[in-house]
Parts: structure tokens; C-alpha cells; sequence
């Protein structure tokens, strides 16, 4: 890969002003782009694919635009305390934008109940590729003021993440980065990949065996969808149960199993 390509700064930028990309890490954006020249690619070839591919990995999961202003000054009318009324209508209906906490809404209760309620509340989580899932904070066994660390490649998003877990009394610390290059500085108790995985796999193939060997937590909560983002279920349930398996398989983690009507969820210790 030729990060001195003297096309890549054009692929970049062309990529970086669309809109639904404009929030996006730029490094991720170079690493993609050069990736598409060392295969021969022309400029306008490369911004077409690296557009897709981002398309592919975040940009989709927004079903509805998300409003961070005006959910922002939402926010500083609500109560500090998550467990508030208010505050748990504002976060389920923001969780509304995105499809990944959106298809969780039903199970949210039991999903954190289930899992996390045995091991906690917890003092300290890593969220990785988080989405909106910091909205669903009110149901997680989380201690007041717990340490929430993790990331995503959406910096607006990251930014709204921040502010709402700030604004309950949490010590936010999220950045917007791609997982592949996050620096874990500090142990926790608990990290949550949800439902990300497979973005992973499709923008590094194989590396999410090295991903999970390296964080730095004495449990990972693993989920996977049980259906695509169009509906369909095409035997999901089924295929993640595997990939989990070769992923896990020949390391000593224990390893609990939780299966809900729209997800399915592994809980490994460490
Ligand atoms: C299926 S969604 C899951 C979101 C959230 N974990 C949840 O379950 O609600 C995948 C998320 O991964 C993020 N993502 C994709 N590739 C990433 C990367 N390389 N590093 C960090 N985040 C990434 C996307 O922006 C998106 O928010």
C-alpha cells in the first residue's frame, strides 16, 4: 500500500466532502483509499468503492438523520439522573436513528438485565464501535460516575455520546476512532462489541481474533444481529454461531450464551 500515492489526497477529500461522510476519521478514509490504488484503481474508481465501503460499515446504520443539535438542546432540560422518566423517553427515541440500538429497543431491558446485571453494576466499560448504544446507559448495571471508554469512526456521534453520558454524571471518555487503531490505555471490567463484528470482518478480514485477544477486559460482551439491515434473517443465527465458535475456539474463556428475539449474545470471561 502506497500512502504517498500522489492521487490519494484528491480520493480523500472527494470522500471526506460528502456529507454522510464528512464526520468520518480521516485516517480510516486514507487507509481504505490506498488500499483501492494498490489495486489499480483510478480516483474516481476509488472514491466509488471507499464510499461504499463506509456506506457499508457505518453510513447505513442511520435510518433516520441524526439530530445532534436539536437533541442536544434536548438534553439540558432533562434530569441528570438516568434513571429519570425523562430521561429514558429521550434516549429510547434517540436510539430510534440508528438501526443497531433501534432493533434492540424491545430487548433492551432484558438484554443488560440478563448479561451484565450477574457481573455488576459495573465501575468501568469499553463500548467499541458504540453507535448510539451510550443512549441505552438508564438499563446498563452501571456504578454512578462509572469510567465509559470506546469508540467510533463518526466523530459528531462520538461527540453527542460524550455530552449525554457527561451530562449523567459519567466520566466519558470516547473518541472517534477506528477500532483497528484505538489505543486501550487503561484496563476495564467489561467491553461491549455489539453487533460489530461483522462491519469489522468486512473491512479487515481475519482480524477480530487478534482484536479480542487484545482488549484489555475481564469480561467481552459479543453480539451479532440475527438479521440484515434489509429484514432478512437468511440463516444468521446460525452462521454467527459459528464464526463465534472458530473465534473462540482453543482459548480457555468461559463462555455463556444468551439468545434474544433479535440478537444474539455471548458473554466471555476472560
Ligand atoms: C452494527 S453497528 C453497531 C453499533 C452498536 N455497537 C450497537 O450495537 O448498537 C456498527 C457500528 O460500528 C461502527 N464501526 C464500523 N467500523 C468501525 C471501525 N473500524 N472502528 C470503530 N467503529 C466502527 C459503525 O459506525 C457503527 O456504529
Amino acid at each position: 500500500m502506497n500512502k504517498n500515492d500522489p492521487n490519494l489526497p484528491a480520493i480523500i477529500s472527494a470522500v471526506l466532502q460528502k456529507p454522510k461522510y464528512e464526520h468520518i476519521q480521516a485516517d480510516l478514509v486514507e487507509r481504505l483509499a490506498a488500499r483501492e490504488l494498490a489495486k489499480g484503481r483510478k480516483t474516481k474508481e476509488a472514491v466509488k468503492e471507499v464510499s461504499a465501503k463506509l456506506h457499508q460499515i457505518g453510513a447505513a446504520y442511520f435510518k433516520l438523520a441524526p439530530q445532534y443539535a436539536r437533541w442536544l438542546e434536548e438534553l439540558v432540560t432533562l434530569s441528570h439522573d438516568p434513571a429519570h422518566e425523562d430521561v429514558r423517553a429521550f434516549c429510547l427515541q434517540v436510539m430510534q436513528a440508528h438501526s443497531s440500538t433501534a432493533e434492540r429497543l424491545s430487548i433492551l431491558a432484558e438484554f443488560y438485565a440478563d448479561i451484565l446485571a450477574p457481573i455488576g453494576p459495573l465501575e468501568s466499560v469499553f463500548d467499541l464501535a458504540c453507535g448510539l448504544n451510550p443512549l441505552a446507559l438508564p438499563w446498563m448495571p452501571l456504578k454512578a460516575g462509572a469510567r465509559y471508554y470506546g469508540c467510533d469512526i463518526f466523530s459528531d456521534l462520538i461527540a453527542f455520546d460524550n455530552a449525554f453520558l457527561a451530562h449523567c454524571g459519567l466520566q466519558a471518555n470516547l473518541i472517534p476512532a477506528d477500532i483497528f487503531q484505538y489505543e486501550f490505555q487503561q484496563p476495564v471490567q467489561a467491553a461491549l462489541l455489539l453487533k460489530s463484528l461483522p462491519c469489522l470482518e468486512q473491512l479487515e478480514k481475519g482480524a477480530a481474533s487478534a482484536l479480542l485477544e487484545a482488549i484489555p477486559a475481564k469480561y467481552l460482551l459479543i453480539s451479532y444481529p440475527i438479521r440484515s439491515l434489509g429484514g432478512k434473517s437468511k440463516g444468521m443465527r446460525q452462521t454467527y454461531s459459528a464464526q463465534f465458535e472458530s473465534l473462540t475456539a482453543g482459548r480457555k474463556w468461559k463462555v455463556t450464551r444468551y439468545e434474544f428475539s433479535s440478537e444474539l449474545a455471548f458473554l466471555v470471561e476472560k
